[in-house]
């Protein structure tokens, strides 16, 4: 039987195509056909944000034609006017402050146009859990699942995460806010191929980091792994925080190695039940 060389080629074609989109990040097929979120108009991004620049507009550009005359195609050579630089932290403390309650605060991160994930993610995924629980956990940003579901911790870190506290009898489903979590990501939105966020994208949230955690109003705040205790006190290394209590926003902080961490690494699971017994302790005192 002989091979079609043809078809054979547009299968390696096809698959080191494929390859490649994953290696860039590409990891579901969502349309028929590609479109680019970047190609977005200007306008819907910036207009109410940015003040009105003088320069091509509609039409601009275009030589007036005398009445009469045919009109002749010559363009004029376009005016380059750079586009104001907006400050994006001072905009997102703005939009922040703004919000007097949570659905608020899940609205103006829903019309925060600043932050480039947002154009790449299917879901804001703002937070779950009880908002009347005196724990809240902060995680880092929204992987696949959560990204599909508009959920944190939701894939087979959130799994892990959930056994954890149920170890010592804490649940996001519980009504009871003695018992419960809240739990929300520094970065309400994917980055692709879950890659680390960016410090630049961690300064842009971090305003809106702080009024969620003013507006849950939580006894204690948990860390989970690097982003946070980044967005939270400006070091990294969570290695050699976790277990130290700390400090964010004048609440006692504790610092913990990221679930997926222990995923890969079950032998840190035994320094992470230290972890959640010190915070029970902290709880019952
Ligand atoms: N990891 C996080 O830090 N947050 C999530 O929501 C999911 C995984």
């Amino acid at each position: 039987m002989g091979i079609n060389v043809e078809i054979a080629q547009d299968w390696h074609a096809a698959l080191a195509a494929l390859s490649w989109q994953y290696d860039l990040g590409v990891e579901d097929v969502v349309l028929d056909a590609a479109v680019n979120r970047y190609d977005l108009p200007e306008a819907t991004r910036t207009a109410k944000l940015e003040a009105p620049v003088p320069g091509p507009g509609p039409g601009a550009g275009i030589v007036p034609v005398p009445k009469g005359r045919s009109p002749s195609p010559a363009i004029a050579p376009q005016p380059v006017v750079a586009a104001p630089a907006v400050d994006v932290v001072a905009v997102a403390q703005a939009a922040a402050g703004r919000a007097g309650t949570l659905d608020a605060l899940r609205e103006a991160l829903a019309t925060f146009e600043h932050c480039d994930l947002k154009r790449g993610a299917r879901n804001l995924v703002f937070a779950d859990g009880n908002p009347k629980a005196r724990v809240l956990i902060l995680g880092e940003a929204p992987g696949r699942d959560e990204d599909m579901e508009g959920l944190p911790f939701v894939g087979s870190a959130g799994q892990l995460l959930d056994q954890m506290f149920a170890a010592i009898g804490m649940s996001r489903r519980s009504p009871d806010a003695q018992a419960a979590l809240y739990i929300t990501n520094v970065l309400p939105w994917r980055p692709p191929g879950n890659r680390d966020p960016e410090p630049e994208e961690i300064a842009m949230m971090r305003p809106f980091v702080e009024r969620h955690i003013a507006l849950v109003d939580p006894q204690v705040i948990v860390a989970m792994g690097n982003a946070p205790l980044f967005a939270l006190t400006g070091s990294k290394g969570i290695l050699r925080a976790r277990g130290s209590w700390g400090q964010a926003f004048g609440r006692p902080l504790l610092p913990m190695t990221h679930p997926a961490y222990l995923l890969r690494n079950p032998i840190a699971k035994r320094e992470a039940w230290a972890d959640l017994l010190a915070l029970q302790v902290r709880l019952r005192g």
